[in-house]
């Protein structure tokens, strides 16, 4: 289908949800399908002007849901492979490459005008058990995190315009995470990463990127010190990615415009990396009218500082979503699992087509 399609199926879609949606709508103010019913933009994708919206993808629903495709190319204009570069993925052996998967992606997002985020070259999970089990050195290990940075990072060279390159470093406590990584060369493995990713990919924004650090805390602060340190070294970190992975029931998040904005004034770009909002099932519209909330508190203050870049969401539909790992819990895109458009999508529509800079 095209766009003229897909804007009838959004207008259809409105007009469904229009009834169902009234109270959810009176509880998030403009952000309901009038807004689009208004002559303002109709995808996400033609109102975010000067903002990256992105979504990471998936496989294999990128080739066998013909809808979850053609609602990708249309609504989103950055993508994020949700696994396929990982290195469980990318050197399931020593020494061995597999790209076929995130190529594909990157393929898409090619033809359609699409930036990539890389995602992610160096993380403790996904992490094949030849290199957790090896018994390595300290020499060996760093050989091999050096290799399979600048591979990874030398083979999308051009076509991935952000990476992130050490994914959740620090732990729940907001101290160094201990992983095999840390355990065998020491903190220094971390400014080692950035050195070889930016050789390997110079041109690339080259970021952290963690969860629970929306707001001002004890580990969004830690952070702060860690790249200030990092910065004060000559180390090419040129980005801070907010998960933005929440859920209803905790509670939102203080200070997240300040965070933002401690950052940036680092001389770093930020951007909100993997934002999901989950709820614990069933759904109720209460639920949704509070989940489209947190969506809206996320993506103001990113669109109210210049330096942050991108809004990311971890999936875009229901029917796809990881979620469900976490148990009894779930709904936490901005579409449903048929692909209806919830509350979430119409505030972020709204905020976007109200708020996006000029
Ligand atoms: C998740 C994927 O969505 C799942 O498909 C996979 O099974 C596990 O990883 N933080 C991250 C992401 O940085 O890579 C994770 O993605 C979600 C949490």
């Amino acid at each position: 289908m095209g766009n003229n399609n897909e804007s009838g199926h959004v207008m259809r879609a409105a007009r469904r949800l229009a009834v169902g949606l009234v109270s959810a709508a009176l509880l998030i103010g403009a952000a309901g399908p009038a807004a689009v019913a208004d002559g303002g933009p109709t995808t996400l994708r033609a109102a975010s002007r000067n903002l990256l919206i992105g979504t990471a993808v998936g496989l294999p629903q990128l080739d066998t849901d013909p809808t979850y495709s053609q609602i990708l190319a249309t609504q989103f204009d950055s993508v994020t492979p949700e696994n396929a570069m990982k290195w469980d993925t990318t050197e399931p052996q020593p020494g061995v490459f597999n790209f076929a998967p995130a190529d594909h992606i990157v393929a898409f997002a090619k033809d359609h005008g699409q930036r990539v985020r890389g995602h992610t070259l160096v993380w403790h999970s996904q992490l094949p058990s030849w290199v957790t089990n090896g018994n390595w050195t300290p020499d060996q290990l760093r050989d091999i995190l050096r290799r399979h940075i600048m591979v990874e990072a030398g083979h999308f060279k051009g076509q991935v315009y952000a990476w992130d390159v050490v994914n959740e470093p620090l732990d729940d406590s907001a101290i160094l995470r201990d992983t095999i990584f840390l355990q065998k060369l020491g903190p220094g493995y971390i400014a080692d990463a950035f050195r070889w990713a930016h050789e390997a990919a110079p041109n690339a924004k080259l970021y952290i990127n963690d969860y629970n650090v929306e707001g001002i805390n004890a580990k969004s602060t830690a952070y702060y010190d860690l790249i200030k340190g990092l910065l004060a070294e000559g180390v090419p970190v040129s980005g801070f990615g907010i998960q933005g992975h929440l859920g209803i029931q905790y509670g939102f998040p203080d200070q997240i415009q300040a965070n933002i904005q401690r950052f940036v004034d680092l001389g770093l770009e930020v951007s909100f990396t993997e934002v999901d909002v989950r709820m614990p099932l069933p759904v109720t519209e209460a639920k949704l009218a509070t989940q489209a909330d947190y969506y809206s508190r996320l993506l103001e203050p990113c669109l109210a500082v210049k330096g942050c870049v991108g809004f990311t969401v971890w999936g875009f539909t229901d029917k796809y979503s990881w979620a469900t790992y976490f148990a009894g819990q779930g709904a936490a895109t901005i579409y449903d699992e048929n692909y209806n458009p919830k509350p979430a999508y119409w505030a972020v529509l709204a905020d976007l087509a109200a708020r996006g800079r000029r």
